[in-house]
C-alpha cells in the first residue's frame, strides 16, 4: 500500500462509482447485506471526502451540514486492506478541518459501538446510550466532537 491522500470531492465526480463500492465492502458486505447503491448524495449539504492511493478510492467519509449550523458524519469507511495505516484517522482529521472552516457549531455523528473506541481515540465523545440504528440494525452510540 503506497502513500494516501485526501481529496473532496463532488457527488458528481466519477470517482463516487469506487466510493460506492468502499462504502459497500466496508459496511455492509461483511454483514450479507445486498450492495444497494442509492444513496442521498446529492445536495450542497453533502461534502464527500475521499482516501485515495494510486488514484484509486480505499477510503470515505461524508459530511453532512444540518439546517441548524451543526454537521454530521456518515458512512466513515477503509477498505479492509487499507487499515491500520492511519488513514480513518486522516479522514475524521480533514473532516474537522472542514467543520472549522465551515464554522459549524457541533459536528455528531452515529457510531457502530465497535468503532466507538476509534473515534474516542480521537476526542469524540459519547452522548447516548446504545440503540440499534442503520442498514445493519447493529447497535450504535451517538458521538459529538465540538469544534473548538
Ligand atoms: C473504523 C475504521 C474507519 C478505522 O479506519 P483505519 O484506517 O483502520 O484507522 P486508523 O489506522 O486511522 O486508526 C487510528 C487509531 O484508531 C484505532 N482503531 C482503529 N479502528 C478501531 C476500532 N474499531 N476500535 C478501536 N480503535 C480503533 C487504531 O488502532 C489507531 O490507534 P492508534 O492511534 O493508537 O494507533 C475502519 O476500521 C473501518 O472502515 N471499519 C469498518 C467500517 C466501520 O465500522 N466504520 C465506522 C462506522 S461508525
Amino acid at each position: 500500500m503506497g502513500p494516501f491522500s485526501l481529496e473532496w470531492i463532488e457527488a458528481t465526480d466519477p470517482r463516487m462509482a469506487e466510493v460506492h463500492a468502499v462504502r459497500h465492502e466496508a459496511l455492509f458486505a461483511p454483514f450479507g447485506i445486498p450492495r444497494d447503491d442509492r444513496w442521498d448524495d446529492q445536495g450542497a449539504d453533502r461534502c464527500h471526502l475521499a482516501a485515495l492511493v494510486d488514484g484509486r478510492v480505499v477510503g470515505y467519509a461524508c459530511l453532512v451540514l444540518d439546517p441548524d449550523g451543526s454537521g454530521h458524519v456518515r458512512q466513515v469507511s477503509v477498505l479492509e486492506r487499507a487499515r491500520g495505516q492511519g488513514i480513518g484517522r486522516e479522514l475524521m482529521a480533514e473532516v474537522e478541518r472542514e467543520a472549522r472552516r465551515r464554522g459549524l457549531s457541533l459536528v455528531w455523528l452515529n457510531a457502530r459501538c465497535t468503532a466507538e473506541g476509534f473515534y474516542h481515540g480521537l476526542g469524540w465523545r459519547t452522548v447516548s446510550g446504545v440503540f440499534p440504528a442503520g442498514r445493519t440494525g447493529v447497535p450504535h452510540v451517538r458521538m459529538e466532537w465540538p469544534p473548538g
